[in-house]
């Protein structure tokens, strides 16, 4: 299953965000403000516990979130969405994965792995500007799976039918929360017309 946010502020950050003039600064906000606003999406499915609240006036009967948010930046370009997402969720804890794209094989390679014990039991969200073939999110989410996640939901910006599909057939029980579907894949694995490199332009190394 999978979700894009239509909403028109951020449809209006994805189109100054996708703009190769967009210099390095204002890429990263962008991130962190498109990220605010997908996750906010994300996160509506949440567990929530009631609570008793004394305001100036009366008891009222609200809600707290309840489950242990574990929050997968996949390195590196997944750091670019943490600010907006811890933003919503300052309690979330933060387990990281470390996956570049062979630029060759384009398959994932898997180098850092670093998980609270919450993984197993908590709402895990996997973040990552990028879903192209969707090798690193299938990964991602294989590996939080051998480490007992159950409830896992994957947000990213931009993403393509490819993509979703090959998640779709690994993992149908995972969401995808995302701003933008693009068109397609190019023959370099790249994302058309997508935003560039999300990890060089978040970073400002290239
Ligand atoms: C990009 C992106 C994803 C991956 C997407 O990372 O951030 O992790 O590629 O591709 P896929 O869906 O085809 O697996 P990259 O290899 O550029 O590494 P970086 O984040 O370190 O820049």
């Amino acid at each position: 299953m999978y979700e894009q946010i239509k909403h028109p502020c951020v449809q209006h950050k994805l189109a100054l965000i996708r703009d190769k003039d967009t210099g390095h600064k204002r890429f990263r906000e962008l991130a962190t403000e498109i990220t605010m606003f997908v996750c906010y999406e994300a996160l509506k499915k949440v567990r929530v516990k009631n609570v008793e609240i004394q305001t100036p006036l009366a008891m009222a009967q609200c809600h707290k979130i309840a489950d242990d948010v574990v929050v997968v930046p996949i390195l590196r370009a997944g750091v670019g969405m943490l600010e907006g997402i811890l933003d919503l969720v300052p309690t979330a804890r933060v387990g990281f994965l470390g996956m570049y794209r062979d630029e060759e094989t384009k398959l994932p390679v898997a180098y850092y792995q670093k998980l609270p014990a919450q993984t197993r039991g908590g709402l895990c969200i996997i973040i990552d500007p990028m879903l192209a073939t969707g090798g690193s999110t299938v990964a991602a989410i294989e590996v939080l799976k051998k480490q007992g996640a159950a409830n896992i939901v994957v947000v990213c910006i931009v993403t393509c039918p490819e993509g979703l599909a090959t998640v779709e057939k690994a993992h149908p029980y995972v969401e995808i929360y995302t701003a933008s579907i693009d068109q397609h894949l190019d023959d370099h694995k790249h994302i058309v017309p997508g935003l560039g490199d999300a990890g060089d332009r978040l970073f400002g190394t290239r």
